[in-house]
């Protein structure tokens, strides 16, 4: 059985209600994250939800000797390896940061884990990897690597050196997990995505719309092949995504030796337009809103077929739209009650 869990990129937006899920679940997280998109006070908050303080440790995963030092104080049975920089339009501007960042930083944290003779790793993968789909919903077959922009290429590359990792050795256990889109917050409002600057995604953009922080959304593009004519995603809540983690893990720890691939969505798809309405319900006013031209790279559709996940890992995510609205509306009330 597992205990002690290395989660990087701990005190992220998935990575710190996945150590909350984990610490519920009885294991014990050891926290390793640069806080170079999160902050330190995090862990704080992770204790008030869960009464656990988690090991915090707040090295970069590209410094070996300070993952040496983790290595070497906690016996780590596995590592689910959130830490990576994820923003799309940084990443065509500045592609080598995120070469030198995600990929240079997954290989050495995996010569860590050889050194340490830790074989067991979950990764957050993407459903970028599936470029734009040619059916949906989108099976873990589909075709990948036509992705657009470097972030994406940095999700799909690690992919294949993991792949060629366990070619090497097969007594690793690796799950590759794709996430599809992840919205929502903790419901205790004490954590959840804050990002930095002008939102990029959708629902941090909704709630900085409905705090009064920005005017309007910009609904990118009405005239995609899709229901209204806005882009259609599969949103999962992020206690749902964390969640797929713990499942994951109990995969490995059952079932050794393989790499497996699996998509965390619900295998529903949501227009702009939808999630706008949604999301008006829960604040019980109209959300504004403008039709704005399409944003380069967006593709029409893309929803997942999670029948893979529920059969092989036992995982369904169970929380709806007006979940995610409200515990993102809720989150963003919090944020306003703390500045
Ligand atoms: P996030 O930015 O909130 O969390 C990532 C964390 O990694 C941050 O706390 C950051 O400080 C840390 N980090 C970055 N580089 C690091 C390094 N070199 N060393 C140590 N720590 C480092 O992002 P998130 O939304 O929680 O995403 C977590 C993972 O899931 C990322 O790998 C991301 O690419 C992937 N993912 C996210 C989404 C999404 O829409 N949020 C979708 C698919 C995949
Ligand atoms: N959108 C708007 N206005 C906005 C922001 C987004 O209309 O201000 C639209 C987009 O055009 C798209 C939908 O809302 O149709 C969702 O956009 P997001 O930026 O929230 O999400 P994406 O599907 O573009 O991308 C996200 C992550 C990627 C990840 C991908 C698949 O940002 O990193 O999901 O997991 F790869």
């Amino acid at each position: 059985m597992y205990k002690n869990i290395l989660v990087t990129g701990g005190t992220g937006y998935i990575g710190s209600h996945t150590v909350v899920e984990l610490i519920t679940a009885g294991y014990t997280p050891i926290i390793v994250d640069n806080l170079s998109n999160s902050k330190a006070d995090v862990v704080d908050r992770i204790e008030k939800i869960t009464g656990v303080r988690p090991a915090f440790y707040p090295y970069d995963i590209n410094d070996a000797e300070s993952l040496r030092k983790v290595f070497s104080s906690h016996k780590i049975d596995s590592v689910i390896h959130f830490a990576g920089l994820k923003a799309v339009g940084e990443s065509v501007a500045l592609p080598l940061k995120y070469y030198r960042n995600n990929i240079t930083g997954t290989v050495t944290l995996i010569e860590v884990m050889k050194e340490y003779q830790v074989k067991s790793l979950v990764f957050s993968s993407s459903a970028t990897v599936y470029g734009d789909p040619e059916v949906v919903p989108i099976t873990e077959e589909a075709k990948v690597g036509g992705c657009t922009n470097p972030y994406g290429k940095t999700k799909y590359f690690i992919e294949e050196i993991l792949k060629d990792v366990y070619v090497s050795d097969n007594s690793f256990d690796i799950a590759l997990l794709r996430y599809f889109n992840p919205v929502g917050a903790h419901e205790s409002g004490l954590i959840g995505e804050n990002p930095n600057g002008i939102p990029n995604n959708l629902m941090p953009y909704i709630t900085q719309v409905a705090i009064g922080k920005r005017p309007h959304l910009n609904v990118f593009g009405n005239d995609y092949d899709t229901h209204d004519g806005t882009g259609v995603r599969d949103y999962i809540h992020v206690v749902d995504l964390a969640k797929g983690h713990i499942c994951a893990l109990k995969k490995l720890e059952k079932e050794a030796n393989g790499v497996f691939i699996y998509n965390l969505g619900t295998g529903k798809g949501y227009s702009v337009l939808d999630m706008v309405k949604a999301f008006s319900k829960v604040l019980g006013r109209p959300l504004p809103y403008q039709i704005a031209p399409r944003r380069a790279g967006d593709i029409a559709t893309c929803y997942a077929d999670p029948t893979l996940a529920e059969k092989e890992l036992g995982f369904k995510a169970v929380y709806d739209l007006e979940k995610m609205c409200a515990d993102s509306w809720h989150f963003q009330q919090c944020l306003k009650d703390e500045e």
